[in-house]
């Protein structure tokens, strides 16, 4: 597995298996299988209502704590418990996650972020990170911050490659985790020619092409799935590198257009929302 540095020092596998709209059965069952066929990488968020699932997966899947790089995401309604990362912990069944972000920038989310600050000078997150942070809200945030985030998870894809945010991540250090890698599962992006045309020179299928892309882009990918033969195409995208001439092709499918438009409205209805966790 490649990893990459993070500005604190540690690593990070640069694939891993995300979980987001997987009921609790396919979450379990698609980490689960994951570890067992090499993946070191899981994300979740208390938003998933699958942060049990995904921790009984992870169990079954019999590979030790130590080896797993796992990440959450506190939800803004959680920003102001104070207990909120404990009972995070408590549904993982974990004593500490390696990443934990804070999902949006809605509510109190500064009460959010000193959370994680928190529970990284306690051990509790090995790492911290900011999910949907771009532009006004990252701005607001690096004048406030005591200890800088490793990690931003936002959209991204050839569609849609953050040029503008990347420029203040250079600035800290801080690695992008994308979200929306291979467009959701939309057709129009996996059907570009171009990832075609790659995929038969390197014997890939387009999808292992996009996310090869993400990783020599420098981005963490963390495609979601629960479809086994996905997940194992999805892990094996190492053993082949885009030529510059590849990149600077795929560079011109930039559209600087997201699929994801969030609105002030939806924040606020965010900041409002509980999620319904898993009692068991
Ligand atoms: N921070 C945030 O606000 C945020 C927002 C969205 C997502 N995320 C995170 O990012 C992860 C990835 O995003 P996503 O899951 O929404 O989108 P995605 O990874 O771009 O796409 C997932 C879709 O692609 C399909 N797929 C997966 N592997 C494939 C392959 N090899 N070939 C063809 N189709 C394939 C999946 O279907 P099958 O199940 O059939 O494989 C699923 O329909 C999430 O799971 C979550 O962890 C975070």
């Amino acid at each position: 597995m490649e990893n990459v540095k993070l500005n604190n020092g540690l690593t990070c596998p640069v694939v891993g298996i995300g979980t987001f709209m997987l009921s609790p059965a396919d979450a379990e069952n698609s980490v689960r299988e994951a570890l067992k066929m090499g993946y070191r990488l899981i994300d979740t968020a208390n938003a998933y209502v699958n942060e049990r699932a995904v921790g009984r997966g992870m169990k079954e899947s019999g590979v030790a704590r130590g080896e797993i790089f796992l990440s959450t995401k506190l939800w803004p309604s959680e920003y102001e418990n104070e207990n909120a990362v404990d009972e995070t912990l408590e549904r993982l069944g974990v004593d500490y996650v390696d990443l934990l972000y804070i999902h949006q920038p809605a509510g109190n989310w500064l009460a959010g972020y000193r959370q994680l600050e928190k529970a990284y000078k306690e051990g509790k997150a090995k790492s911290i990170g900011i999910s949907n942070f771009e532009g006004k809200y990252i701005a607001s945030l690096e004048t406030k911050w005591e200890i800088a985030p490793q990690f931003i998870q936002v959209e991204a894809h050839p569609y849609f490659t953050q040029k503008e945010l990347r420029r203040t991540l250079d600035k800290y250090g801080i690695r992008l985790m994308s979200w929306y890698p291979l467009g959701h599962g939309d057709k129009s992006l996996i059907n570009e020619p171009i990832f075609a045309e790659l995929g038969k020179k390197y014997g890939k299928t387009p999808a292992q092409v996009i996310l090869r892309w993400h990783t020599q882009m420098g981005f963490v990918v963390i495609p979601g799935s629960k479809n086994v033969d996905h997940i194992r195409d999805n892990l094996n995208i190492l053993d082949f590198t885009l030529t510059d001439e590849e990149m600077a092709k795929i560079a011109g499918l930039d559209k600087n257009e997201r699929y994801y438009h969030r609105t002030d409205a939806q924040l606020v209805q965010f900041a409002a929302w509980k999620p319904s966790f898993e009692k068991e």
